[in-house]
């Protein structure tokens, strides 16, 4: 069980104060868009590598951008320790998940919310990681897509088909709220953006979070 906290709603002027909030942390969440594959535009490869450069804590870049396939390497020689692609925006997952992991880095798969796993179901052995997208991608602070749960619980049931161990990660309205269902329903990675950059503790929050995780009486 993982909380990976996104930057996206951070501080962005002091990204390295905001993130030496949170040394509860398992890694840092680094939301890449390029406002074509999603309305908005955020942080580039050198962002990546500035922060890569002020902390020893994990990297996990998420890519929301068109061209996956040309960018995704990049992230990994410049240190991030898990690559997310969206799986619409590959031309080529396969080769590009190979390609990652020989680099080093683990390779994950995206999921928009209408997205389904089914088509890409025979991949899984290829990736570290699906990312079960709960939410539209381009922005922090949107409600939790309820129907998502239904596509994590299939990604596990998948998974324990092929007898592969795939983290479940899901990112969008992950909340003190929200985070028990989506354990309970298969997933083991959790992004949390607003809930834990806007809490006046945001390490605190990160603890209470993982605290939802130990309490299965609750999930
Ligand atoms: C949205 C991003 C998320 C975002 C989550 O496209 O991928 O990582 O920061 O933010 P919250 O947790 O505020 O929904
Ligand atoms: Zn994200």
């Amino acid at each position: 069980m993982k909380i990976m906290p996104s930057i996206l709603t951070a501080d962005l002027a002091r990204i390295a104060d905001e993130i030496a909030r949170i040394p509860s942390a398992d890694a840092v969440h680094i939301d890449v868009m390029d406002n074509h594959f999603v309305p908005n535009l955020t942080m580039g490869l050198p962002v990546v590598e500035a922060v890569r450069a002020v902390t020893d804590k994990p990297l996990d870049v998420h890519l929301m951008i068109e061209d996956a396939d040309r960018w995704a390497l990049d992230y990994a020689a410049a240190g991030a320790e898990t690559v997310t692609f969206h799986i619409e925006a590959a031309q080529a997952p396969v080769r590009l998940a190979r390609e990652l992991r020989k680099q080093g880095a683990r390779a994950s798969m995206a999921l928009r919310p209408a997205t389904s796993i089914e088509p890409y179901a025979d991949l899984l052995a290829e990736f570290d990681q699906v990312l079960v997208m709960t939410v539209e991608p381009g922005f922090g602070g949107q409600p939790f897509i309820e129907a998502m749960l239904a596509k994590i619980a299939r990604v596990r049931q998948l998974a324990d088909q092929l007898g592969i161990e795939l983290d479940i990660q899901v990112d969008g309205g992950v909340s003190l709220q929200t985070i028990g269902r989506c354990a309970e329903a298969g997933a083991n990675v959790f992004v949390a953006g607003v809930a834990v950059f806007q809490a006046d503790d945001p390490d605190e929050m990160v603890r209470e979070l993982k605290g939802m995780l130990s309490r299965p009486a609750q999930l």
